[in-house]
């Protein structure tokens, strides 16, 4: 559920209508909901209500706007992530650094360092390698790093290609016939508290069975790490739980999430982390965008071209992804359109051969599901800045990110004199 809704035949957000966010900040924009992540927040929390001891660390990535970050440490979450840019906004959002997550298989050695200076509650290792390097940084401060192995459980999410981490394909983790070896060689050295294993298959997963086995394999693996002597206090089971983006996707609910984890883990007797990032933040953002024009007269149904583009929302163009496409003020007449940016290539369509509200030139209208991995991957490709953020709160908003403009991009470049 979110709080997107018509009143009076206006798209609100909240209580604010969104034509006042347009005509104040301009289009594109994205438009988050405070009232839309807190509800997340909760519904998430109360399915893991039944686990005892775990942490709720915000997959950072998804949204890492700082006044999003803000709702979510209030909510009491911490942070996943995956590079010192996102580290730097958890702790600026205020997240306690023993409740920030270091995940990715490519930590440089500056990113260790930093996350060893903040003193930061877990890095999630992904190599031997990268836990080799990690205890040499460690150590050589006479400490110990608090870590996990990410292990690959090569299960198949039944996601997007793109977005499948856990197969033995995929560059992520240790695969799992040679975790047992892995760890007993990195729980051996002096800078690592080696304390657990964690686990991340994939992302937008519809359905909980590839969840259920993925979690099984770890919790085995568990049980003959503590056989061979090993002490595991901490299991990390990564994010991953789908949103629906159109009518008819009926993804697993947090509760039914919650309730399988609790029977699965029930006699494991550790600490879990959980990394979800879509199931908080996809639904409680919209992006705002103006037709430009509608034009008609090709083969197919005209175009509407909305002033918006790949280079704000990446998701049709990159995955072939579906975001609802509803109009600001629907008049009740439909059509059937191409949704395409101003972008010159091909790929910078939304959605072809669409079902959607009739619209004409100067007409407003949303992509929906966009406040998960929308602004984050954007680029200025094009020349084309970058999109600022709306927070709405009840009947008030605040911009929560500035539009870049080209102008302050170009400004960021250098002609040398010897040209
Ligand atoms: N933890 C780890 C280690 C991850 O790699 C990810 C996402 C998450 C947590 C959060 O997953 P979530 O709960 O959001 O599914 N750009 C793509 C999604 C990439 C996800 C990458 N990893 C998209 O737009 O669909």
């Amino acid at each position: 559920m979110d709080h997107f809704e018509l009143k009076n035949g206006v798209l609100h957000a909240e209580d604010v209508p969104l034509p006042r966010i347009a005509d104040d900040v301009g289009t594109p924009v994205y438009v988050y909901s405070r009232a839309t992540l807190e509800r997340h927040a909760r519904v998430f929390r109360e399915g893991l209500d039944s686990v005892p001891d775990k942490l709720i660390a915000f997959a950072v990535k998804s949204n890492p706007n700082l006044a999003v970050l803000k709702v979510l440490q209030r909510e009491g979450f911490g942070a996943d992530v995956v590079s010192g840019g996102e580290l730097m906004r958890a702790l600026a959002a205020g997240m306690a650094p023993e409740m920030i997550v270091f995940s990715g298989v490519g930590k440089t050695r500056a990113e260790l360092e930093l996350g060893l200076d903040k003193n930061i509650g877990q890095f999630n290792i992904e190599s031997r390698e990268e836990g080799r390097e990690l205890a040499i940084l460690a150590g050589a401060r006479g400490e110990r790093a608090p870590a996990c192995l990410r292990i690959n459980p090569d299960v198949d999410a039944k996601t997007h290609e793109k977005i499948s981490t856990g197969k033995a394909e995929n560059k992520f983790g240790i695969p799992l016939v040679h975790a047992r070896e892995a760890f007993a060689e990195l729980a051996a050295l002096d800078g690592l508290n080696l304390r657990g294993v964690a686990v991340h298959i994939g992302s937008q997963l519809l359905d909980l069975e590839p969840l259920e086995t993925a979690f099984a394999k770890v919790g085995q693996l568990v049980e003959d790490l503590r056989a061979a002597g090993h002490t595991i206090t901490h299991v990390d089971l990564g994010g991953g739980l789908g949103v629906p983006y159109k009518a008819g996707e009926h993804p697993p609910s947090p509760a039914e999430y919650g309730a399988m984890v609790a029977r699965v883990t029930r006699d494991w007797g550790v600490h879990l982390t959980f990394e979800p990032g879509r199931v908080i933040a996809g639904n409680a953002g919209v992006l705002l965008t103006r037709v430009v024009r509608v034009k008609r007269g090709g083969n197919g149904p005209p175009f509407v071209i909305v002033d918006a583009a790949m280079n704000d929302l990446a998701r049709p163009a990159l995955y072939g992804a579906w975001h609802d496409f509803d109009a600001v003020q629907p008049s009740g007449e439909r059509m059937t359109a191409n949704i395409v940016g101003p972008i010159c290539e091909t790929g910078d369509t939304f959605a072809s051969d669409r079902d959607c509200d009739a619209l004409v030139a100067g007409d407003l209208a949303v992509f929906r599901t966009a406040g998960a991995y929308g602004a984050t991957m954007a680029s200025s490709y094009n020349s084309r800045g970058f999109v600022p953020e709306v927070l709405v709160d009840g009947d008030r908003y605040a911009v929560v990110a500035d539009r870049i403009a080209a102008a302050a991009i170009m400004d960021a470049e250098r002609v040398p004199d010897w040209l």
